[in-house]
């Protein structure tokens, strides 16, 4: 191919994900699925990987790249970044209605509304359609350049689509976390043991002000654009709906929620109309902005010092309010977590009621230093269960008690373990305890575990609810008269059914010791336990020492092991799976020659076509050991799509590289 018809085709690969990123953030109506977009943008990293003579600054592979920095610099507004004055009432909406007819003298005012997004705002700055600056309000007049960080976000086109847009083009808009990114972000932080954030504003803030921008790069940030700052023409538009129209041709996104409304009444419909929608918005809002619609009005109206005359942010009531712990009680859910919920005075948060906050676990009782008896701030955001944000200490009664984890569930009276280095506390009764019972089960019966064909999650969940099993044991005694008395479920598919438990009866250890479901014990790590310990009795009876020594079991582990099977209630469970005729083969220790690969140490890395945790039991079931990270000991690096850096490591450390075809050639090799 002639470099010419390379970097058209480069450029065609680039017009597309514009198009298509146009599509999903812009339009929200995307033309085609995920991994199609990820495979035109493979298609594109991989056209300037091997040509990056044609990479361009604006190409869609170049959001995340820059060094970080050492401080932001600072940029000046051209035009200052103003505030909006605030209304809390309907009188005080009417207030501002009547201000802005007076000036004008006019009878009925065409407003344009549109949620109040919780973020922080931004101004992009386009020249000749390339995105080539980002920056903060600041004070208004001085903000920071945040470019790099702001490039990494998918919502911010890095060109403009279409043409005709102004020499020079300045959005401004709001930088927000939607609240199920918040969520996750803030319970990946909590797993980890770091801070969380407080609200999805100072997440996004926190987040854009990051000087290293492969940080913000993972953060699900997005963006709605509200208005404009410097313009090399005229106007974009007679009206600001008009104009914000023009804004999103030009591919950047605008609430969907904008609408143009009448006179005061409009105003005040949209704010109740909104009031009940918000909690569906899939981001956080604070409340209404109405801006005169007209822009030479609003030329007319102009400012009162930071804030222009011709708009008004009605706001919603506070989200956060005071109230007094009363009790800290602990809930069980279907995985066995143990979590602190404070139950709470009744206070009313944003026009609801709220009884109990979640405390999450015990590391966020002892880092916000909650106590049973303190005033704290609580918080309720959206459908989110009620949080609490902090306490305040200066209030706090002699009478105040510590919360303290018990040492017995409260559903089931198993024990209660958090292994050193866990955030979260949980049950040891696994297969016993009522809160754990239906997932336990489900676990159970599928596939990868006892593989008992047509017991899927809903008859499960029949089963469980009119209590014709207890525990994964009942299963087994369950009769063709009580099956079909289920919904849906016929003679045959009965009989079909008892069939299919009478041959999920022969397994195999590792099969069984998945089943189980103990904490953080996966195929993987039951093979290899299956293998170590060659029996269930044995297994039984090791103690976290015994079992930390082998291969890949570390303390977390082996605590989960040993207090599972401490459990006399899990014990009993096991025991009646045993003599409902549950079997398997005893495991004979592997001669040498049935373990090919023993000694041979491999790392997978990148996106295979199998889960990993599947190659990885092949490979563990022929003698090798399998490794998170490339070292000199490393025999071997499986390689599949978009492997990273340690494809890197192992080519500078002289690995050999497998892909998969390779690995496969190497297995059948063994066979
Ligand atoms: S218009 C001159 N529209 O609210 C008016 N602002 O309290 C400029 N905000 O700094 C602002 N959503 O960060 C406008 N739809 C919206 C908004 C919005 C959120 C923020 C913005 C501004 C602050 C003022």
């Amino acid at each position: 191919m002639s470099a010419a018809s390379i970097r058209a085709q480069a450029e065609d690969l680039r017009r597309q994900i514009d198009y298509h990123n146009y599509r999903y953030y812009v339009l929200d109506d995307p033309e085609i699925p995920d991994s199609e977009y990820d495979r035109l943008m493979r298609e594109l990293q991989a056209l300037e990987a091997a040509h990056p003579e044609l990479i361009t600054p604006d190409s869609p592979t170049q959001r995340v790249g820059a060094q970080p920095l050492k401080e932001f610099a600072e940029v000046r507004h051209a035009i200052p970044m103003l505030s909006l004055g605030n209304a809390f009432s309907d009188e005080e909406m009417a207030d501002f209605d009547e201000r802005v007819r007076k000036l004008l003298n006019v009878e009925q005012i065409e407003y344009s509304a549109e949620p109040k997004l919780d973020g922080l705002a931004i101004s992009l700055r386009y020249e000749k359609g390339v995105l080539v600056q980002g920056a903060t309000r600041g004070d208004g007049h001085r903000g920071e350049d945040v470019t790099s960080n702001v490039r990494t976000i998918g919502a911010i086109p890095l060109r403009l689509l279409g043409e005709g847009w102004p020499a020079v083009l300045e959005v401004r808009g709001e930088i927000f976390m939607p609240k199920k990114g918040f969520e996750e972000l803030n319970r990946r932080a909590r797993k980890k043991g770091e801070k969380t954030f407080a609200n999805p504003r100072n997440a996004a803030a926190g987040s854009l002000r990051q000087l290293d921008p492969k940080i913000t790069a993972t953060r699900p940030l997005s963006f709605y654009a509200y208005g404009w700052g410097e313009l090399s023409v005229e106007k974009l538009g007679d009206s600001y709906s008009d104009a914000m129209a023009v804004i999103k041709e030009y591919g950047l996104p605008v609430s969907p929620e904008l609408k143009v409304v009448q006179g005061l009444q409009g105003c005040l419909d949209y704010f109740d109309a909104m009031a009940r929608k918000r909690d569906s918005l899939d981001y956080e809002i604070d409340g209404v902005v109405f801006k005169v619609n007209d822009l030479q009005q609003q030329e007319r109206l102009g400012f009162v010092s930071r804030a222009p005359r011709w708009a008004i942010a009605r706001k919603f009531p506070a989200q956060e309010a005071l109230t007094v712990v009363k009790d800290v009680e602990f809930q069980v859910g279907r995985t066995g977590a143990v979590t602190p919920v404070a139950r709470l005075d009744p206070v009313e948060v944003g026009g609801v009621t709220v009884r109990n906050a979640t405390l999450h676990n015990m590391d966020e009782v002892k880092k916000k230093d909650v106590h049973i008896g303190d005033t704290v701030y609580v918080r309720r955001a959206g459908d989110v269960i009620p949080e609490i944000v902090r306490v305040l200490p200066e209030r706090r009664p002699k009478t105040a008690q510590e919360v303290v984890l018990p040492k017995h569930c409260p559903v089931c009276g198993s024990d209660v373990i958090k292994p050193e280095g866990e955030a979260v506390a949980r049950c040891t009764g696994g297969l016993y305890c009522p809160a754990q019972r239906k997932e336990a089960i489900k676990h159970f019966a599928s596939r990868r575990a006892m593989d008992i064909e047509g017991l899927g999650d809903k008859l499960v969940e029949q089963l469980v609810e009119q209590e014709l099993i207890h525990d994964p044991a009942d299963l087994y005694s369950l009769t063709r008269q009580q099956l079909m008395g289920l919904e849906r479920m016929g003679e045959k598919s009965a009989q079909n059914l008892l069939d299919a438990l009478e041959r999920s009866k022969e397994t195999t250890l590792a099969h069984f010791l998945y089943a189980l479901g103990i904490r953080e014990v996966g195929e993987a790590t039951s093979q290899t336990l299956a293998q170590q310990f060659g029996s269930l009795e044995a297994l039984e009876k090791a103690s976290e020492e015994e079992l930390q020594e082998t291969p890949d079991i570390g303390p977390i582990v082996a605590a989960h092991i040993a207090a599972f099977f401490h459990q006399p209630h899990n014990r009993e469970v096991i025991d009646k799976l045993l003599q409902a005729g549950i079997h398997w083969p005893a495991v004979e220790t592997p001669s040498e020659e049935e373990l090919p690969l023993k000694g041979k140490t491999f790392v997978l890395t990148g996106s295979l076509s199998r889960p990993r945790s599947e190659i990885k039991v092949e490979l563990q079931a022929l003698g090798a050991k399998v490794t998170g990270s490339v070292s000199k000991n490393t025999d071997y690096v499986v390689a599949g799509e978009a492997a990273g850096s340690k494809l890197d490591k192992a080519r500078d450390l002289g690995v050999t590289i497998l892909d998969e075809d390779g690995l496969k050639i190497l297995l059948a090799s063994t066979a």
